[in-house]
C-alpha cells in the first residue's frame, strides 16, 4: 500500500505570562547578562505559575491548532504529547491535554525523547496517518522545564524556559505540501551526560534522592554541545540526501533552540545563510519540546511560512525559490537527552494559525 502524504494543517502556542530577564537570574545567581547572551543567544525566557503543569500550557496551544484548523476536538483520531517534564510519570500528559480540551475517547498518550520529542511525535503522528490508522493526528510539545531546574546551579538556570506548541497533521492533497521524510537516531552512549536521574524505577523519591539533587536536570554542556553542533549536520545533510534536495532548495531552516552557538555553527557547516535560519531563543530560551512548534507558530505569525509568507518581498538573498508561502521547503532538526536527534523535512503549504 503507498503511504498517504501527511501534512502540518495548522499550529498553535501557548507561553506563559511571566518574564525573566537575564538581569533578573543575576539577582540570584552568580551570572551576568553578558555571559548568558554571548554564550548561549538566550535574553529573557518565560516561567510557569506555581500552579501551571505541561498540561496546562499544552491545553491552551492544542485548543488554538485546533481552532485555526476548524476540528472539534471529538473528531480527532490520537493525541500525542512530547515533554520532559509531563504533569506526573503516568497518566499521561496527553490524556490530561484530552481531558482539558474535550476530547473524551481519543485516543491519548506521551513519548519520551528529551528535547527531541517534538520530531519523534511529529514522525510518529505521520506514520499512523500515513498507514491509513489514522486521518487527524495532534501532536502537542509542552514543557516546564522551569520546574525540573536546580535554580542554584547557573550552569543550567539560565538555559530553559517554559512552553507549548501543538500541529495537527492531516493527510496531504499531494505529496508536494506534505512531509519528505524524518531520520531519527538516538546514541545511548551518551545518556549520562543530560538526564534528571531521580524519581523513576531506578532511583526512586528518598530522602537521599532529594538532598543530593536527583530530581533536577543535570547536563555536562560541553559535552552536548559538542554532539549537538555535530549531529544537527549529519543528519541534515542524510535526510537531505534521502529525499533528494540540496541545501540551497531550503527556505527555512528551524532548529531546536538550545544555543545560538550551536545553531550557527552547525547553519554556517551546512552552508545555509542566516537569514534563512529561524531563532526566537533569544526571547523564550531552550523551551524543550515547544521549542520546533513555537518557531513554526512565529514563522507563519510573520509571514516567513504558511498563507501570506512571501507577501514581504523577494527573499532576502534575492534567491529565485518560491516567493510564495505555499510549498516552502523546511528543514526541522531536533536533539536533547539520549542522546537523541531527528530531523524532518516538509513541504509546507498553508499552515493556519489563530489571529490573536
Ligand atoms: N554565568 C556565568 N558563568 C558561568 C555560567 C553562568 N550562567 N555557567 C557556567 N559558567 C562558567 C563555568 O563555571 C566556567 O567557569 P570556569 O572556566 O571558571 O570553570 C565557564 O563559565 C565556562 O563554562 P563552560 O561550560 O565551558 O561554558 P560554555 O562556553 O561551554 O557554555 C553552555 C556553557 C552554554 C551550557 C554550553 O556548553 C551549551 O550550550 N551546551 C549545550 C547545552 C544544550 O544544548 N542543552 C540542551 C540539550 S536539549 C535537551 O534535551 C534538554
Amino acid at each position: 500500500m503507498k503511504p498517504i502524504p501527511v501534512k502540518i494543517s495548522s499550529v498553535g502556542t501557548h507561553v506563559p505570562d511571566r518574564i525573566v530577564t537575564n538581569d533578573d537570574l543575576s539577582l540570584t545567581l552568580d551570572t551576568s547578562d553578558e555571559w548568558i547572551s554571548t554564550r548561549s543567544g538566550i535574553r529573557e525566557r518565560r516561567i510557569a505559575a506555581d500552579d501551571q503543569a505541561a498540561s496546562d500550557l499544552g491545553a491552551v496551544a492544542a485548543a488554538r491548532a485546533l481552532e485555526a484548523a476548524g476540528v472539534r476536538p471529538s473528531e480527532l483520531d490520537l493525541i500525542i504529547t512530547a515533554s520532559l517534564s509531563p504533569d506526573m510519570l503516568f497518566p499521561a500528559t496527553a490524556s490530561f491535554i484530552s481531558g482539558k480540551i474535550g476530547a473524551d475517547g481519543v485516543p491519548a498518550f506521551d513519548l519520551s525523547a528529551a528535547c527531541t520529542g517534538f520530531i519523534y511525535a511529529l514522525a510518529t503522528g505521520s506514520a499512523f496517518i500515513a498507514s491509513g490508522q489514522a486521518e487527524k493526528v495532534l501532536v502537542v510539545g509542552a514543557d516546564v522545564v522551569s520546574k525540573m531546574i536546580d535554580w542554584t546551579d547557573r550552569s543550567t538556570a539560565v538555559l530553559f524556559g517554559d512552553g507549548a506548541g501543538a500541529v495537527l497533521l492531516e493527510p496531504a492533497e499531494s505529496e508536494q505540501e506534505g512531509i519528505l521524510g524524518f531520520d531519527l537516531g538516538n546514541d545511548p552512549s551518551g545518556a549520562g551526560l543530560l538526564s534528571l536521574a531521580a524519581g523513576g524505577s531506578r532511583l526512586p523519591a528518598s530522602r537521599e534522592t532529594v538532598e543530593s539533587g536527583g530530581h533536577f536536570i543535570s547536563m555536562n554542556g560541553r559535552e552536548v554541545y559538542k554532539f549537538a553542533a555535530r549531529i544537527i549536520v549529519s543528519s541534515a545533510r542524510k535526510l537531505l540526501g534521502e529525499t533528494g534536495y540540496g541545501v540551497d532548495e531550503v527556505d527555512l531552516f528551524v532548529p531546536h533552540q538550545a544555543n545560538i552557538r550551536i545553531i550557527d555553527a552547525a547553519a554556517g557547516k551546512l552552508g545555509i545563510p542566516p537569514e534563512r535560519v529561524f531563532t526566537n531563543l533569544e526571547r523564550y530560551g531552550n523551551t524543550s519540546c515547544a521549542s520546533i512548534p513555537l518557531c513554526i507558530d512565529e514563522a507563519v505569525l510573520t509571514g516567513r511560512l504558511g498563507a501570506t509568507a512571501g507577501v514581504q518581498g523577494k527573499n532576502p538573498d534575492g534567491s529565485g525559490r518560491s516567493e510564495s508561502g505555499s510549498n516552502k521547503l523546511v528543514l526541522m532538526v531536533g536533539f536533547g537527552g539520549g542522546l537523541s536527534w531527528g530531523s524532518c523535512l516538509a513541504r509546507t503549504g498553508d499552515i493556519k494559525r489563530i489571529q490573536e
